[in-house]
């Protein structure tokens, strides 16, 4: 077994994030992440964060907009979005201590323990724009986590999400993706081109992923 395809500690948290049945078991295995989530993902060239910000900054031209980053985990979007100079940024995430991470940043102005699958602690129309990143994937938050951030963005919002292509061919996220379309809640604005989001990840380096984003009706 050569260096570069030896399983290393990230993907053993991998196998157990992506492979919870529960948010307790969830939660459980971000417990025992969140130290060293950062140099992990790093380690992998995790790029979607870098990405999913570039991909907000290009259609959200105002930086003082209200902005949800929603599963913010340890805050790496709110770092690189506080870096492009948005202002006005709040943090939720069902771990508390992947939120105790991103609460040390110091780029949020607002930090929430939440669940995308209960009624989220905002009340309707609150944001301008929300992203979600590494959050709408396999044993995370399925399609339906999508109406609590629709319920909380204003008309007009930006909504940035990248997703794998397993997450949005086989877990449904086109589906829904399209049906909100239809119903005129929402519309595409932009896709990047599928690339490998893990490229230095042994287990997941040929796994492609897209970044989305759609403007709320
Ligand atoms: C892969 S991490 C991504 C963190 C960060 N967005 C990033 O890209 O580095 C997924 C995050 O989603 C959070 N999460 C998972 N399910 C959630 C839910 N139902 N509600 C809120 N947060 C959730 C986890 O606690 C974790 O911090």
């Amino acid at each position: 077994m050569t260096a570069q395809t030896e399983r290393k500690p990230i993907d053993h948290h991998l196998e157990k994030v992506y492979g919870a049945t529960t948010s307790e078991a969830l939660s459980a295995a971000y417990l025992g992440w969140a130290k060293d989530y950062d140099t992990d993902v790093s380690s992998m060239g995790y790029r979607f964060p870098i990405l999913g910000a570039a991909i907000l900054a290009r259609h959200l031209l105002k930086n003082d907009a209200t902005i949800l980053d929603a599963g913010a985990g340890t805050g790496l979007i709110g770092g690189w979005l506080h870096d492009l100079g948005y202002t006005h940024l709040t943090a939720l995430d069902l771990s508390p201590e992947m939120l105790h991470q991103a609460r040390s940043r110091g780029v949020y102005g607002q930090l929430e323990a939440g669940d995308m699958l209960k009624r989220l602690p905002f009340p309707d129309n609150s944001f301008e724009a929300v992203i979600a990143v590494g959050v709408f994937t396999q044993g995370h938050v399925p399609p339906q986590g999508l109406e609590e951030l629709l319920r909380v963005s204003r008309s007009e919002a930006i909504v940035v999400i990248p997703l794998m292509k397993n997450s949005w061919e086989q877990l449904g996220f086109k589906e829904k993706a399209m049906e909100l379309e239809k119903s005129g809640i929402w519309q595409r604005i932009d896709q990047t081109p599928w690339c490998p989001p893990m490229p230095n990840s042994s287990d997941h380096k040929h796994d492609l992923g897209a970044v989305f984003a759609w403007c709320v009706q």
